[in-house]
C-alpha cells in the first residue's frame, strides 16, 4: 500500500482479534516508529510489545488503578477494567523519554514520540493489521509505567492495541473546515 492510500484509508479499528502481527512485521512497525523525525537526534521515544500473559499485568494494574480512583468499583466494573488489556493480541506501550536540553524543549520531545506513534499506526494499516491509539488513565499512572519499563518520569503517548481486524472502524472525515487560513 503507497503512503498516501495508506494516511487516507486507516481508521481505528472497532475490534480487534488474534493473530498479533508476526514479529517481523512488529519490528517493521517499531522500525517505522524509530523513523519519526527528531530533533537533536535524541530518540526520545522507549518501547514496550505486550503480547500474551503480559497482558494480564497490565490488565490487573488497570484494575488497582481503576479502585484507587474510584475505591466504590464493584468486582464487574474492575473485572471490565481488567479485560481491557485483552481486547487486542499485541499492546505497544509508547513513551516519551525526555532528555533535558537547551536545545529541545519537552513538548518537542513528545511530538517526536506522538509522530512515532502515528507512523506504528500506517504500518500496521499498511501491513493489514487494525490498530487503535488508546490512552486513558493507565497511561498516567506510576505503577503502569514503572511495570512497563519506563520510569515514572516518562510519559505514556499512546497503547497501541494492534492485532487482526474483526470489526473494522469508518473512515472519519478530514476536519478541515474552519482549521485552515491560506495566506498569500
Ligand atoms: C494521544 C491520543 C490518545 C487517545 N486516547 C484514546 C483513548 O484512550 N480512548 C479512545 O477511545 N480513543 C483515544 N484516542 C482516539 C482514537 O485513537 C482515534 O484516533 C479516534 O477515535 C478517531 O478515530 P480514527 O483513528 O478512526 O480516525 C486517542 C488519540 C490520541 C491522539
Amino acid at each position: 500500500m503507497d503512503l498516501l492510500t495508506a494516511i487516507k484509508t486507516r481508521a481505528s479499528a472497532l475490534k480487534i482479534r488474534d493473530p498479533a502481527p508476526s514479529r517481523e512485521h512488529l519490528q517493521l512497525i517499531l522500525e517505522a516508529g524509530a523513523r519519526a523525525p527528531d530533533h537533536g537526534k535524541l530518540a526520545p521515544w522507549r518501547f514496550t510489545v505486550l503480547q500474551g500473559e503480559a497482558r494480564h499485568v497490565l490488565g490487573e494494574l488497570m484494575a488497582q488503578s481503576l479502585k484507587a480512583r474510584n475505591p466504590e468499583a464493584d468486582a464487574d466494573e474492575l473485572r471490565r477494567e481488567q479485560k481491557k488489556a485483552l481486547r487486542a493480541p499485541c499492546i505497544i506501550a509508547v513513551a516519551a523519554h525526555i532528555t533535558p536540553s537547551q536545545k529541545v524543549p519537552e513538548i518537542e520531545q513528545a511530538l517526536a514520540v506522538g509522530a512515532a506513534a502515528q507512523n506504528m499506526l500506517l504500518t500496521a494499516h499498511a501491513l493489514g493489521y487494525g490498530a487503535m491509539w488508546k490512552t486513558g488513565p493507565a497511561a498516567y499512572n506510576p505503577a503502569i509505567k514503572t511495570a512497563l519499563g519506563f520510569t515514572t518520569e516518562d510519559h505514556i503517548v499512546a497503547l497501541i492495541y494492534i492485532g487482526s481486524i474483526e470489526i473494522a472502524g469508518e473512515l472519519r472525515a478530514a476536519a478541515l473546515e474552519d482549521r485552515v487560513k491560506w495566506m498569500g
